[in-house]
């Protein structure tokens, strides 16, 4: 599947545009330096003023770190998901909310993910991140179980990660970043931001429906190789892969 950039109406253009600028505004001092600092560099093809074409945004990201943009038509089966992340084709839509659901959308859109998922992919650490937990993540979707853990190790990371920088929280989960509510949320008082301790989310449920209570903070974009070889150490040492 391609992006058809002519399809594109005034409308989402606007609609792009005040989403954007709303979200860049509001993270100026929210969001993690080291993802304000590849928005930066991404600017020339991802910024407010258009929606951004993905083969001129796929320059800069396969250049950075040999990733590209993969169109998909919404939600994707795990097995398709991590496959494509273990090739470094990060999954993206390319339909935009309209204006009557501009806060609130139960599947994600292009705004969610573009602006929330794609500049950290400008981010060495991040983005080996992204490819090592999806290349573990692939040869374990034949386990129910293990399969919940690790969309749960994704949800509380690349979704709903917080980081700690200069001493101060800062947003780096996609799930947040493209949301206004929960990226005024996790600044409040109902918010719960614990150090980053597997155990302490990996066997439990989590709601898709509702704004996080809990929300787990790492210290630098390392951090997530080592909790991901923890996981790995501590979770599936003793599961033996079936032979193919
Ligand atoms: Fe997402």
């Amino acid at each position: 599947m391609k992006q058809i950039y002519t399809a594109y109406v005034n409308e989402d253009q606007a609609i792009w545009t005040y989403l954007f600028e709303r979200q860049e505004k509001l993270l100026v001092d929210k969001a993690s330096n080291e993802y304000l600092n590849c928005l930066k560099r991404l600017e020339p093809v991802l910024n407010k003023h258009k929606i951004p074409n993905f083969e001129q945004l796929n320059e800069y990201l396969y250049k950075a770190n040999g990733w590209v943009i993969e169109v998909v038509e919404g939600l994707i089966e795990p097995n398709e998901f991590f496959n494509l992340l273990s090739q470094k084709r990060f999954p993206a839509s390319t339909w935009l909310r309209d204006k009557a659901h501009l806060d609130y959308l139960q599947e994600p859109d292009m705004f969610h993910d573009i602006f929330g998922h794609i500049p950290l992919l400008m981010n060495t650490p991040f983005s080996q991140y992204v490819f090592e937990y999806a290349q573990l993540a692939k040869c374990h979707t034949h386990n129910e179980m293990i399969l919940k853990q690790m969309q749960r190790l994704y949800w509380f990371t690349i979704e709903f990660g917080v980081i700690k920088e200069l001493g101060q929280t800062r947003i780096y989960g996609a799930g947040i970043l493209s949301s206004i509510e929960e990226s005024k949320f996790i600044f409040s008082e109902k918010a719960h931001i614990y150090p980053f301790h597997l155990d302490d989310f990996i066997m439990k449920e989590y709601r898709i429906d509702i704004l996080q209570e809990n929300y787990y903070q790492i210290n630098s974009f390392t951090d997530l190789w080592e909790h991901l070889k923890e996981y790995e150490r501590l979770y599936l040492n003793h599961v033996v892969a079936p032979t193919p």
